[in-house]
């Protein structure tokens, strides 16, 4: 098996044999991840990482996989401080970054920044998120999470809920889903509902779905609740926002008595209430860990030795 991918910008650049092989790798990494073993695979590389939206899991499990592999890190997680405050354009900054660096991760809210700064630089970019748009190594850490609690990702009925319209982590993680034999059902409030565009995609791919605007009426047969926070900064209309805000919420109460895996890309804001945490359905935290894992296995793949 080889991986061939040059940058990680959409899910939908990915092969079923793509997702294996870093699914695999990363598994084999996992040891690294946990410290138990020590690296040398990157030793003397730097990524380059380039932030103009907040992140906690996503930049840190990066930087943390980038280090484990003994490579390590350059790069802002803020506008602050940065001659983007001098007025200077994402391509040129881009330009800099690349020269300093062997790897670029890049999160920007504008849709198509990633490959847009992938079709300008010399080394390999990777999207940790372009606005609404996608969220390739989220869907890959999903699949990971998916798979080691499933024992594959086959024949599984996943609930996807909340903000479905602006959500880029499920805006990838269908377009990956849709590649194996997995029933999906989306459950939101129809402001929020997935885009139209997806929706047209997915029916191409013949892929099995039904949209909801209730949870609990269809809590019994799902395998996997995926929730999610609603994108409050993308909403044009503050307004809007409260209309929808606190529509879904998942408590223990809720799935006690059922086996159904709850995952959430976090941060959670009020859709799964504490009490689930001690449940164990709940996912979502070692959903998180299993970023390292998979951005290890990204990098080893990517970036030249
Ligand atoms: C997500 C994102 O940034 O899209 N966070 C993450 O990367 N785990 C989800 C979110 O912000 O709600």
């Amino acid at each position: 098996m080889s991986f061939d991918l040059k940058n990680i910008i959409s899910i939908r650049d990915f092969s079923k044999s793509d997702i294996n092989y870093i699914l695999n790798l990363a598994n084999e990494l996992e040891p690294i991840a946990n410290s138990k073993q020590v690296c040398h695979d990157l030793d003397g590389k730097l990524l380059g990482v380039m932030f103009y939206e907040p992140s906690t899991r996503t930049r840190l499990s990066f930087e943390t996989a980038m280090k484990r592999l003994g490579g390590d890190v350059i790069g802002f997680n803020q506008k602050q401080g940065t001659s983007i405050q001098k007025g200077e354009v994402l391509y040129d900054t881009a330009q800099i970054i690349s020269q300093y660096s062997d790897a670029i991760v890049l999160r920007h809210d504008m849709e198509g920044a990633a490959r847009f700064i992938s079709n300008n630089v010399d080394v390999p970019v990777i999207n940790a998120g372009d606005g609404a748009g996608q969220h390739p190594t989220q869907t890959l850490l999903d699949l990971y999470t998916i798979h080691k609690n499933m024992g594959g990702i086959n024949n599984i009925k996943i609930a996807l809920v909340g903000d479905l319209k602006y959500g880029r982590t499920v805006h990838s993680l269908v377009y990956a889903l849709a590649m194996y034999n997995v029933e999906m059902i989306f459950i939101a409030p129809a402001e929020l509902q997935m885009p139209p565009e997806i929706i047209n995609d997915l029916e191409k791919m013949n892929c099995k779905f039904r949209m909801s605007k209730t949870l609990y009426d269809n809590i019994d047969d799902i395998d996997i609740i995926y929730m999610t926070r609603i994108q409050k900064e993308r909403f044009p209309d503050a307004q809007e926002y409260n209309k929808v805000k606190g529509e879904y919420t998942l408590s223990a109460k809720n799935i006690e008595d059922s086996d159904v895996i709850v995952m959430h890309p976090l941060p959670r804001v009020d859709e799964i209430s504490f009490d689930v945490d001690k449940l164990p359905n709940a996912m979502y935290f070692k959903q998180a860990f299993n970023g390292v894992p998979v951005r290890m296995a990204l990098l080893d793949s990517l970036i030249e030795k």
